[in-house]
């Protein structure tokens, strides 16, 4: 495993503990789980990348009939989400290196995951993610701003294609610019974002590619 990685997947399975609680209620995830539950009826798949333990999001999700598939890169967050989310199914993976069939996912969730990846590794993944959705599915992402895996990030939330084939690719939002939301730490996993991003403002941003390179990985 490349040394970058080794040091994020070696502290997830450190801090695990220290970052989310089993019960925790981090209150703008709420807000969020709320949303995407607006647009992606219960009983549809949800992919979640860089899950963590399942709290609060593979949990609230799952509890509320969605067939939830989360990933993580660290042992010690994949083995606490299957005790505290049984009813999920959840692979200890690299988020990079995964593959799925065309068109698998309603939904794909990525929180505070994003920005711990390379960034060379990043437009890739995104191409894959946008052909893991179906036509019409939905992104949910906290992303870094700027070409950097530091701590300031962004919420947003893109939306594949109505029409969009299998191989859709998702592509950067025109118009709006989001809003810039503070980092959660462990100590401050609570905190409100103070302007989350309504996720129907970025809707509408995938586009249809055939055939393309990459397909889905
Ligand atoms: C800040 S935590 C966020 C966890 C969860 N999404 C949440 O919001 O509570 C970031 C998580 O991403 C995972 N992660 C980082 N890089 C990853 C990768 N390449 N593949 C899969 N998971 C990764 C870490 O192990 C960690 O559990």
């Amino acid at each position: 495993m490349d040394p970058h990685k080794d040091v994020v997947r070696r502290g997830y399975d450190a801090l695990s503990y220290l970052y989310r609680g089993d019960a925790e209620e981090p209150k703008h995830y709420a807000t969020w789980l709320a949303q995407l539950q607006e647009r992606v009826p219960a009983g549809g798949s949800v992919l979640d990348l860089g899950c963590g333990c399942g709290v609060p999001l593979a949990r609230d999700l799952a509890a509320s009939g969605y067939a939830v598939t989360g990933v993580d890169l660290s042992a010690v967050q994949i083995r606490r989400a299957r005790q505290l989310v049984p009813t999920a199914r959840f692979l200890h993976a690299d988020a990079t290196q995964l593959s799925f069939p065309p068109s698998s996912f309603d939904a794909v969730v990525s929180l505070y995951a994003l920005i711990h990846m390379p960034l060379g590794e990043q437009p890739p993944l995104l191409d894959r993610i946008g052909c893991w959705l179906r036509p019409g599915g939905w992104f949910l992402v906290t992303t870094g701003h700027s070409l950097h895996e530091g701590p300031r990030r962004w919420s947003s939330c893109y939306r594949t294609a109505a029409t969009a084939p299998s191989t859709a690719r998702t592509t950067a939002p025109s118009g709006q610019r989001p809003t810039p939301s503070p980092a959660p730490s462990p100590s401050s996993s609570n905190a409100e974002p103070r302007r989350p991003v309504p996720m129907g403002s970025w809707s509408g941003a995938g586009r249809a590619r055939r055939g393309g390179p990459r397909g889905c990985g």
